[in-house]
């Protein structure tokens, strides 16, 4: 259990620390996250007159999902994140492996991926704003780009056979 326990604390930490740093550097976005969340979650609050009066019962994925700022901030403050991503591989197989820029990655060798180098690249990259070395808070917005959706142009979660489940 301790194995699932401490690898799965360690990055959520990270991800929380990530955002709580660009709401500091960049404080208009607090207020407009509270607006979202009272918009959506706003029922929630004990004057409110409807008739979805426990928290659990009103606080479900649906409206989670609604969060579409909250989102945008989180998968943006990892993207533009100043750290790679060191998600480790190794060629486990017994000859060298080519990649298709002619790289060659010998047997047993280990390697990491640079996701800084990902997070930034104009072609992976795909919304609206561009200018991917910035910082831009809901460029994730009605891209169908959440935090959660993995793939070359986002490593947080890592990426391939061995994705975070
Ligand atoms: C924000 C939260 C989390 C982040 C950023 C994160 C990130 C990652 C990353 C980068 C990997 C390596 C993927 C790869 O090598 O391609 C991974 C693997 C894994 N994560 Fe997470 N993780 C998070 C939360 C969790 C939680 C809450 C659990 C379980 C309760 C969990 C369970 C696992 C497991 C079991 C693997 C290994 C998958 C495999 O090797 O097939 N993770 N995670």
């Amino acid at each position: 259990m301790l194995w699932l326990f401490f690898p799965s604390i360690a990055p959520i930490d990270d991800l929380i620390s990530s955002v709580l740093h660009r709401i500091l550097q960049y404080p208009n976005i607090l207020s407009e996250l509270i607006l979202e969340q009272n918009q959506v979650l706003g029922h929630l609050s004990p004057s409110s007159t409807s008739s979805c009066s426990i928290p659990e019962d009103c606080f479900t994925t649906e409206a989670i999902r609604k969060l579409v700022k909250l989102d945008s901030v989180c998968r943006e403050s990892f993207r533009a994140n100043n750290q790679y991503t060191a998600s480790d591989r190794t060629n486990i197989g017994s000859e060298d492996m080519i990649l298709s820029n002619g790289i060659a990655i010998p047997s047993g060798q280990n390697i990491l991926l640079n996701g800084w180098i990902n997070h930034r690249d104009d072609e992976l990259q795909k919304d609206n704003l561009g200018n991917y070395d910035t910082f831009e808070p809901f460029r994730h917005i009605g891209t169908n780009h959440t935090v959660t959706k993995t793939g070359n142009d986002f490593l947080l979660f890592g990426v391939g056979r061995h994705v975070c489940p």
